[in-house]
């Protein structure tokens, strides 16, 4: 697979990464043997940004992917977060950041991790302490690059100026278009993008059903997008988008993550998935090219993204 410089501090990973949220979290039960086993398929397929966080289980998903990617840790890029508690509370006090990573280092089994991400942008902790603390892991070898997720320009600008952002992940996708006034900041600065659910939760992968029909724990019972009158209109836009990655030969999910691919050179998408032959499908997007003539027909199908929002209002984070 074509490798990707993730910014313009010497992060290089594979043009498509993998999310390993999915095994521990958020979409219903998993099995742990495919989870593994759909790990290892990504790296065999060129896959090498992998991507966890303590939330994920506070140690389940870091102890999975230590244990899937041991016979070659040093080939890959390993990204994961900091600031969340276990009742979805924030906390990215230095002391606590210090915590968590080496947690997370025992967890993952490995002396380092190459992206540490501030998970959540946490209004009690000033950005610039949160960038000295992730400053002072770099410095000691612990941690490669430092990323934030879901901050907004004045927070990426003022932790940008203590410690240099290589990434920012956030959520982004055929379905979810905000971020993308965040673009002119990121060439800016020089950082690169990591777009999160870059299939819209799976539904930009032709599978979605009725919300009422997914586990209980499932978090799409709940998503805007699935829920009567969104959902409706969300599927019309998929039906349409399926028709056109059938004339290239490709799948609704190669399109989407494609799609995202040509939106610049500094951006990775991360998708999720349990399944060893989905996983190879959606790899199977970094040799899908769309030409200016095929982006056309996707912006007339969808022009500024799905219908509903994209979390619950309490979860929507809100930008600085
Ligand atoms: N920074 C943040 O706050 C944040 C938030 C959310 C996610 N993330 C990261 O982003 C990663 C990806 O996002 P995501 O998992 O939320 O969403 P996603 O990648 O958009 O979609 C994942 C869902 O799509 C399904 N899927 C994947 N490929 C498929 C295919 N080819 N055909 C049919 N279904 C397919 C998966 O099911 P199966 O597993 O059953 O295949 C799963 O239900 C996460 O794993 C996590 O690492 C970060």
């Amino acid at each position: 697979m074509q490798k990707r410089q993730l910014g313009r501090y010497g992060l290089e990973t594979s043009a498509i990464g993998y999310g390993a949220m999915g095994i521990s979290l958020a979409y219903g039960p998993s099995d742990e043997q495919d989870g593994l086993a759909a790990i290892r398929k990504a790296f065999e397929l060129g896959v090498t940004l992998f991507d966890t966080a303590e939330l994920y289980g506070f140690g389940a998903n870091e102890k999975l992917l230590g244990q899937a990617v041991k016979g070659f840790r040093d080939d890959i890029q390993i990204a994961t977060k900091f600031g969340y508690t276990p009742d979805f509370g924030l906390d990215s006090h230095p002391a606590h950041i210090r915590e968590v990573l080496d947690n997370s280092l025992r967890y993952l089994g490995t002396d380092h991790v190459d992206v540490f991400y501030q998970h959540r942008v946490d209004p009690a902790v000033p950005i610039e302490d949160v960038a000295g603390a992730v400053g002072e892991l770099i410095a000691a070898g612990k941690v490669r690059y430092f990323g934030l997720s879901e901050a907004g320009p004045s927070t990426i600008r003022r932790a940008h100026a203590v410690q240099p952002v290589s990434v920012l992940q956030t959520e982004y996708s055929l379905f979810e278009r905000d971020v993308e006034t965040l673009f002119p900041t990121l060439t800016e600065l020089g950082i690169g993008f990591v777009p999160y659910s870059p299939l819209g939760r799976g539904f930009l992968t032709g599978t979605a059903r009725p919300a009422s029909q997914y586990d209980e724990t499932d978090m799409r019972r709940t998503d805007p997008r699935w829920q009567p009158g969104n959902f409706e209109k969300n599927l019309k836009s998929v039906a349409q988008l399926t028709d056109l990655a059938k004339e290239m030969d490709a799948t609704i999910s190669q399109l989407a993550l494609a799609w995202l691919l040509a939106q610049g050179e500094n951006v990775v998408p991360i998708p999720g998935s349990r399944s060893q032959a989905r996983v190879a499908e959606n790899v199977g997007a970094a040799s899908l090219t769309l030409t200016p003539g095929d982006l056309e027909r996707i912006a007339a199908i969808l022009p500024d993204g799905g219908h509903g929002a994209r979390y619950v209002e309490s979860f929507l984070p809100h930008w600085d």
